[in-house]
C-alpha cells in the first residue's frame, strides 16, 4: 500500500475531505492532535477499527480513545454525563483531557477492548477538529507501532507506518508532545489512569478527593495501557538523579551516549532544556533522533513529579531500563 502524506493548510483544505472519504469507506488515516499524532478509524465501524490494531501491532485488549468534535456525539456514545463531567468538559475541552465513561451499546467492543467503559476526548487542534467533524466519531490511538515513542511529526508517523496505512494528514509538529491525561469517571472517587498535560493539581481544584491509579502487582488494573512497556527508543534509557549523572557518564565512556538534561555534563549528543513544557514537547522526538544517530545509551535527568513533571516521569519510567 502506498502511504500518501498530505500537508494540510488553508490552501489545501480539500485534503480533509479526501481523508474523511477514506474514513467513510472503512479505511484508516493518521492525523495531528495537540498532543501526538493519532491513527483514526470510524469508531462505529468494527472492521475499520480492526485495521488500526493490525497496522500498530497493538494488543487487542488495549482500548482506544474515541475523538469527537461536538458534544452531541458524546451523548450518543456514553451513559451518565454527571454534573462533574459537565464541569470538566466546560473547563478542559477541547483539550488534552480524556474522560472515561460507561459506554452505550453503539460503541463496538473492539474499541473498548471488551470493557463496559469508553474513553472520549475532544482535541484542541484545528485540523483534528475539522477532520473529525467530517468523519467522526474517530477511534484513535497514537500513530506509532506499539511500544515505540508516540509520533509528534508526520515524518515520525511515516517512519513507523509507511506501507501500512493509506494516508497521513501533516499538520506540522504537535504542540504538547506527550499524550492526554486519562481520567476515569466511572470510579468513585475519580482516578487519573495516565497523567498528562492537564495536571493532577488542575484536576484537584475540581475533584478534591481525586486519586492517581497505581499498578499493584497481582491486582487488576483499571486501564490496560498501564501494563504495557511504552515509548521505548532502541537505545537503553537510564533515568538518573542529577547527582548520579557524573558517575554514569564515566561508566559508559566507551559507549555512544546521549543526554537529556538541564546541563551537558560533557556529552556532545545533548538535548538541553529549560522548562518541563519544552521537555515534553521534544522528548519523543529526541528519542527517535538519538536512535537515528545510533546512540547506545540515553541518560535522562529525572524531574520533579509535580505539574507536567508527573506526566513526563510516567513516560520516562516506562521507557527506562534502569533508574538510578
Ligand atoms: O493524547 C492522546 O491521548 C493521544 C491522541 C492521539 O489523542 N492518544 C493516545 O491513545 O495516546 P493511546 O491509545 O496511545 O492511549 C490510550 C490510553 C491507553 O493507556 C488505554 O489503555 C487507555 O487510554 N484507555 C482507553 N480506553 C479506556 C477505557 N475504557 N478504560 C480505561 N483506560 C482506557
Ligand atoms: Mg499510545
Amino acid at each position: 500500500m502506498k502511504t500518501e502524506v498530505l500537508r494540510v493548510n488553508s490552501k489545501t483544505r480539500e485534503f480533509l475531505d479526501c481523508a474523511a472519504e477514506l474514513i467513510k469507506r472503512g479505511e484508516i488515516v493518521a492525523f495531528p492532535t495537540e498532543t501526538v499524532y493519532g491513527l483514526g478509524a470510524d469508531a462505529l465501524n468494527q472492521s475499520a477499527v480492526a485495521k488500526i490494531f493490525v497496522a500498530k501491532n497493538r494488543p487487542a485488549n488495549n482500548p482506544l480513545i474515541v475523538h469527537i468534535a461536538k458534544i452531541s456525539d458524546l451523548k450518543k456514545l456514553v451513559k451518565g454525563i454527571t454534573p462533574l463531567a459537565k464541569v470538566l468538559i466546560k473547563k478542559f475541552w477541547p483539550g488534552p483531557l480524556t474522560l472515561v465513561f460507561k459506554k452505550k451499546a453503539v460503541v463496538p467492543d473492539i474499541v473498548t477492548g471488551g470493557l463496559d467503559s469508553v474513553a472520549v476526548r475532544m482535541p484542541a487542534n484545528k485540523i483534528a477538529l475539522e477532520f473529525i467533524k467530517r468523519a467522526g466519531p474517530i477511534a484513535a490511538p497514537s500513530a506509532n507501532i506499539s511500544g515505540s515513542p508516540s509520533p509528534t511529526t508526520a515524518n515520525h508517523v511515516f517512519g513507523d507506518m509507511n506501507g501500512r496505512i493509506p494516508m497521513i494528514l501533516d499538520g506540522g509538529s504537535t504542540k504538547i508532545g506527550i499524550e492526554s491525561t486519562v481520567l476515569d469517571l466511572t470510579s468513585n472517587p475519580p482516578q487519573i489512569l495516565r497523567p498528562g498535560k492537564v495536571t493532577f493539581e488542575q484536576l484537584k481544584t475540581v475533584i478534591p478527593d481525586l486519586l492517581i491509579a497505581k499498578v499493584i502487582p497481582g491486582k487488576e488494573v483499571r486501564s490496560p495501557g498501564m501494563l504495557y512497556k511504552h515509548y521505548s527508543p532502541k537505545a537503553k534509557v537510564i533515568l538518573a538523579n542529577k547527582e548520579n549523572i557524573k558517575e554514569l557518564v564515566s561508566f559508559y565512556k566507551n559507549k555512544k551516549v546521549a543526554i537529556i538534561a538541564k546541563q551537558k555534563h560533557g556529552i556532545k549528543e545533548a538535548f538541553l532544556y529549560k522548562t518541563n513544557k519544552e521537555l515534553a514537547k521534544n522528548l519523543f522526538e529526541k528519542f527517535r533522533d538519538f536512535d537515528e544517530k545510533k546512540v547506545d545509551v540515553i541518560i535522562v535527568e529525572a524531574v520533579k513529579e509535580t505539574g507536567l513533571g508527573l506526566g513526563i516521569m510516567n513516560r520516562l519510567k516506562k521507557a527506562a531500563k534502569e533508574t538510578i
